[in-house]
């Protein structure tokens, strides 16, 4: 896995494998998302007025994609910012370990589908914003 910043997190162009008056798209481990998905969920309902996210992870990597509607993702390393609006079915946005994101501004009908490296473990989240600061300092990313 790339470093541990906001320039490496990225969106990634996810390809259309069949379409016959509809479309579908699939995602393989480590072909067309550089980790292996343990488990995979999906945030919905979400009003307009809500936030969501609001914590990092120390070793989970996701991909999160706008499977339905639209929604901002803000990613910070602890020294950048950097904002992602996610649209589209087709564009996965990669978070490396060791990012906080806040998630914002959720459109009626969207639909957050996660990708994710792990299996869900409590002791992974860092919930708390100077908490992660202070865990960016002390582990060399
Ligand atoms: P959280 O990851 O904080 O949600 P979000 O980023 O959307 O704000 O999870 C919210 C709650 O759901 C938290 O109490 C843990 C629980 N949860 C699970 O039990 N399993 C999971 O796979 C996830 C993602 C969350």
């Amino acid at each position: 896995m790339k470093e541990s910043n906001i320039y490496s997190c990225a969106i990634i162009e996810l390809k259309e494998e069949y379409l016959f008056g509809s479309s579908m798209l699939g995602v393989e481990s480590n072909k067309d998302i550089p980790f292996q998905v343990k488990r995979c969920y999906y945030l919905y309902d979400v009003p307009n007025n809500k936030k969501r996210g609001a914590h990092a992870h120390k070793n989970l990597i996701q991909l999160m994609i706008a499977v339905s509607g639209s929604f901002n993702v803000c990613l910070d390393d602890g020294e950048n910012r950097k904002n992602f609006f996610l649209n589209s079915p087709l564009k996965g946005l990669l978070i490396v370990p060791g990012i906080w994101r806040d998630l914002k501004s959720f459109s009626s009908g969207a639909i957050c589908l996660v990708l994710a490296s792990e299996l869900y473990d409590e002791t992974d989240y860092i919930r708390n914003y100077d908490e992660f600061l202070q865990y960016r300092k002390m582990n060399a990313y």
